[in-house]
């Protein structure tokens, strides 16, 4: 999946005071962000999100756990497990995606590249699909 961004991880020496990671806007992921959110205390088995973002660029990190995520394009279809804090998964616009949560107290940390704006949101799966057929996206 050619959308993992993988971390610059610092290890420690002696690796019982474990690892540093960071991710930089432009040398790291494709934007700056505005703002961070997280989503924990999900059940196990618990599907979230249904929804596609017009122009929010977005890179998901799963801190703690183990959480599917499928991405839709109108296309493809990718199925990614997020169980490394070291690694980022970056969600640009027009993709469809659900959180699937497969483990208990798995926690999500998502950098968005702007503030919460619920009229970017698609939430109808339809009108996602009508979009994807005008290349509302390819323009
Ligand atoms: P939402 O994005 O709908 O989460 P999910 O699709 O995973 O269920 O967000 C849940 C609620 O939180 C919704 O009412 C919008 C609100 N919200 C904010 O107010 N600010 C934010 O930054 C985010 C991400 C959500």
């Amino acid at each position: 999946f050619d959308n993992f961004v993988e971390s610059k991880k610092r290890t420690a020496k002696p690796p019982e005071l474990g690892s540093l990671v960071f991710f930089e806007a432009y040398r790291d992921i494709p934007f700056v962000f505005k703002r961070i959110y997280y989503i924990y205390g999900v059940m196990e088995g618990i599907t979230r999100s249904h929804h596609a973002h017009k122009d929010l660029k977005q890179l998901l990190v799963c801190m703690y756990g183990a959480i599917e995520i499928v991405c839709y394009d109108g296309e493809n279809k990718e199925y990614i497990v997020l169980n490394d804090p070291a690694k980022g998964l970056y969600i640009g616009p027009g993709k469809w995606h659900t959180m699937k949560w497969l483990k208990d107290d798995s926690v999500l940390l998502i950098l968005a590249s702007e503030y919460y704006d619920e009229s970017d949101y698609i939430r109808d799966y339809d009108e996602f699909v009508r979009l994807v057929k005008e290349g509302y996206w390819k323009r």
